[in-house]
C-alpha cells in the first residue's frame, strides 16, 4: 500500500447499512501514510458518528454545506480540488442516480460533481435494489462517463437476503485505491493499438455473415490502456457500445477493411492488443442488389480472409503482440498453439463456455500465456478490471515497454 503514501484521499460514506466498514478503509489509508479527509451524507450519519472518522482521519468530518468555515474558503470547492481521488464507500442506490442525473443537492454530490479527480464508488444495498435495472443503468452510464466502480460481492446481506450488493471485501478496496495510483500514468508515451468487435461478410446489401462480438472485451482494454495515460488507436467492427473517453476510433466493417486500417496503424505502436472476433471467410461474390429468394437452395461459396493476426505476427518487429482465443475445449493447448503459429507474445485463452466468460458478458475469466510458456489464472471479474489485470501482468514481463517509452 506505499502507493497511497501521501496521496490526498476524500472517502464519500453514504447512508446504507455497510458505513462502518468506512472505517477500516479510512484507518488502514491513514496506517500506510495517505491524507484522508471524509465526507458524509446526513443520512450515513444515522449509521456512523462523525467522531469516529475524525478520530480515524485525524481530520475534521465535512458533511454541512453551508457551515461557515473558518478561513474563507468554500468547502465542496476546496475538498474538490484538495483530492487525488475521492472513494465512495458505501455508496448508495441514492448517491449512484444523484450523481447519474446531475443532482448536486448536498455536500458530497456537490464535491463529486466539482472535482476533476477520479471518482471510485464502492456500491452496497440489497440485491433487489442493486439489480433494479435503474441502477444498473446509472451505473452504466457512469462508467461509460469514466467513473470507476468496485463491485459489490455476493452473498449473505445485513437484510438476510442473498445476492449481489454486499459491500466489496476492504482488501479489495484498498488493493483498488492502490491499484490506481501506481497504474495512473504507467503507460504514458506508450502507443497501442486495439481491435475490437466483429467483422460483417456481405452477401448483398442487406445481408451478413458475422458473429456475437459485443466488442466489450476489446473496448476495456483500450479504456484500460487510456487510463494508464496511453495513446490508443481502436479499430473496431460495428458495435453498439460508445467508444471511451480518450481513444481515436476508426469504424470498419469487413475483414478486409480491418486488416487494411491495422496494418496502416500498427508500425508506430509498441502493443497491439487483437480483440476483434474476425470473420475467417467472406462469400467469394457480392451480389450488388438483393438476393430473391427464387430458388429452393442458395449455395454459398466463401473463400479466406486475410489473417490479420498472423500477418502482424510476420511484420512485428519489436511490437508486443497479443492475441485473444476464444476456446470451447483444450483451452490451453490451442491457445499455446495459436500463440506459436501466430508469433504472438502473450494470448488471452477464454473458455467462452465457462457462464463469466465470453461473448456479450459485462465479466471475463482467462488465461493470460507467454510466450515462455508461463500460464497465469485471472479469475472472474468485470471486464475493465480483467483489462488492466492483464496489462499488470504483461508491463511486469516487459519492463522495457514503460520505460521505453517514457
Ligand atoms: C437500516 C437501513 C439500511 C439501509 N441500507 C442501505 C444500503 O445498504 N444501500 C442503499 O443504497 N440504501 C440503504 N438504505 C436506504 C438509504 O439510507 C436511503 O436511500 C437514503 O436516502 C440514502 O441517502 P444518502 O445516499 O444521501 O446517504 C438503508 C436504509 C435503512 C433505514
Amino acid at each position: 500500500m506505499d502507493g497511497v503514501k501521501g496521496k490526498k484521499i476524500v472517502i464519500g460514506i453514504t447512508g446504507g447499512i455497510a458505513a462502518y466498514k468506512a472505517a477500516e478503509v479510512v484507518s488502514s489509508l491513514v496506517k500506510k501514510g495517505a491524507q484522508v479527509k471524509v465526507i458524509m451524507t446526513a443520512h450515513a450519519m444515522e449509521f456512523i458518528k462523525p467522531l469516529t472518522l475524525e478520530t480515524l482521519s485525524g481530520n475534521p468530518v465535512y458533511y454541512d454545506m453551508f457551515s461557515r468555515p473558518g478561513a474563507w474558503e468554500i468547502d465542496h470547492i476546496s475538498l474538490a480540488k484538495w483530492a487525488d481521488l475521492l472513494v465512495v464507500v458505501p455508496a448508495t442506490a441514492n448517491i449512484l442516480g444523484k450523481v447519474a442525473h446531475g443532482i448536486a443537492d448536498d455536500l458530497l454530490s456537490t464535491t463529486i460533481m466539482a472535482t476533476r479527480a477520479q471518482v471510485i464508488f464502492a456500491p452496497a444495498m440489497n440485491t433487489n435494489m442493486y439489480t433494479n435495472p435503474i441502477v444498473q443503468e446509472n451505473i452504466s452510464f457512469l462508467k461509460r462517463k469514466g467513473y470507476m466502480f468496485i463491485p459489490p460481492a455476493a452473498g449473505r446481506l445485513a437484510c438476510g437476503d442473498y445476492g449481489e450488493g454486499k459491500l466489496a471485501d476492504i482488501q479489495d478496496i484498498l488493493e483498488t485505491i492502490e491499484n490506481y495510483f501506481s497504474r495512473k500514468s504507467d503507460l504514458k508515451g506508450v502507443k497501442i493499438l486495439v481491435t475490437a468487435g466483429p467483422t460483417r461478410e456481405y452477401l448483398d446489401p442487406v445481408r451478413f455473415i458475422s458473429n456475437p462480438s459485443s466488442g466489450k472485451m476489446g473496448y476495456a482494454i483500450a479504456a484500460a490502456c487510456a487510463e494508464r495515460g496511453a495513446e490508443v488507436e481502436l479499430v473496431s467492427g460495428p458495435v453498439s457500445i460508445a467508444p471511451p473517453p480518450g481513444v481515436k476510433l476508426y469504424r470498419v466493417e469487413t475483414a478486409q477493411e480491418m486488416f487494411e486500417k491495422v496494418m496502416e496503424i500498427f508500425l508506430s505502436c509498441h502493443m497491439v492488443f487483437k480483440a476483434a472476433a474476425v470473420g475467417d471467410y467472406r462469400p467469394e461474390t457480392y451480389c450488388p442488389t438483393k438476393i430473391k429468394k427464387d430458388s429452393d437452395k442458395l449455395i454459398l461459396t466463401l473463400v479466406k480472409n486475410p489473417d490479420i493476426l498472423k500477418e502482424l505476427g510476420k511484420r512485428k518487429g519489436k511490437c508486443i503482440l497479443v492475441g485473444f482465443a476464444a476456446e470451447t475445449e483444450n483451452i490451453e493447448e490451442y491457445a499455446t498453439k495459436k500463440m506459436r503459429e501466430k508469433n504472438l507474445d502473450f494470448i488471452v485463452a477464454n473458455d467462452v463456455t465457462r457462464q463469466g466468460a465470453g461473448f456479450e458478458k459485462n465479466t471475463n475469466e482467462g488465461l493470460l500465456i507467454t510466450r515462455e510458456g508461463e500460464v497465469i489464472a485471472i479469475p472472474q471479474m468485470d471486464k475493465k478490471e480483467f483489462a488492466h489485470r492483464i496489462i499488470d501482468e504483461i508491463i511486469k514481463r516487459c519492463p522495457a515497454l514503460c520505460q521505453g517509452a517514457n
